[in-house]
């Protein structure tokens, strides 16, 4: 009915408020946890880039929120630690013809915004499930 179909719009179309940007920007990334089991990842590329994606790696799930990140081609990227796909952080696209889920982020106010329908994003407590850093300082 009429009142589902625009909960549901209302609901693919929501803010959700994670937190202050500059705990954000103490790491490369940072694995977000939400109730319903869709983890996200914030890479952070400074001085002010922030960018949202799922946890999981399209080929076959790997952990992104392990990724090297790295300028590739002129497009700063995130590398699969499983089998060294790239994703483009502004697109999700890559090399290969796969597309990784993206989100789009906002700053407000200090603050970072996530467009997602998941429910209650929080941090993961495990502060060492971080992306490596790469081998070159991409924040020189
Ligand atoms: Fe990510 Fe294979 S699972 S490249």
């Amino acid at each position: 009915d009429l009142v589902k179909a625009l909960k549901e719009v209302v609901d693919s179309n929501r803010w959700q408020n994670i937190g202050a940007a500059e705990k954000f920007k103490t790491k490369k990334c940072t694995r977000l946890l939400s109730e319903d089991g869709e983890d996200m990842v914030i890479v952070f590329v400074a001085p002010d880039k922030f960018y949202a994606m799922d946890a999981s790696c399209p080929h076959a799930g790997g952990p992104m929120n392990l990724g090297d990140i790295e300028d590739i081609g002129g497009h700063m990227s995130i590398i699969c630690p499983w089998h060294g796909y790239s994703f483009r952080l502004d697109d999700g696209s890559s090399p290969t013809g796969l597309q990784q889920q993206m989100y789009t982020v906002k700053v407000l106010e200090g603050n970072i915004y996530v467009n997602t329908s998941s429910e209650l994003l929080v941090p993961s407590s495990n502060t060492t499930e971080n992306c490596e850093d790469s081998k070159e300082d991409i924040s020189s």
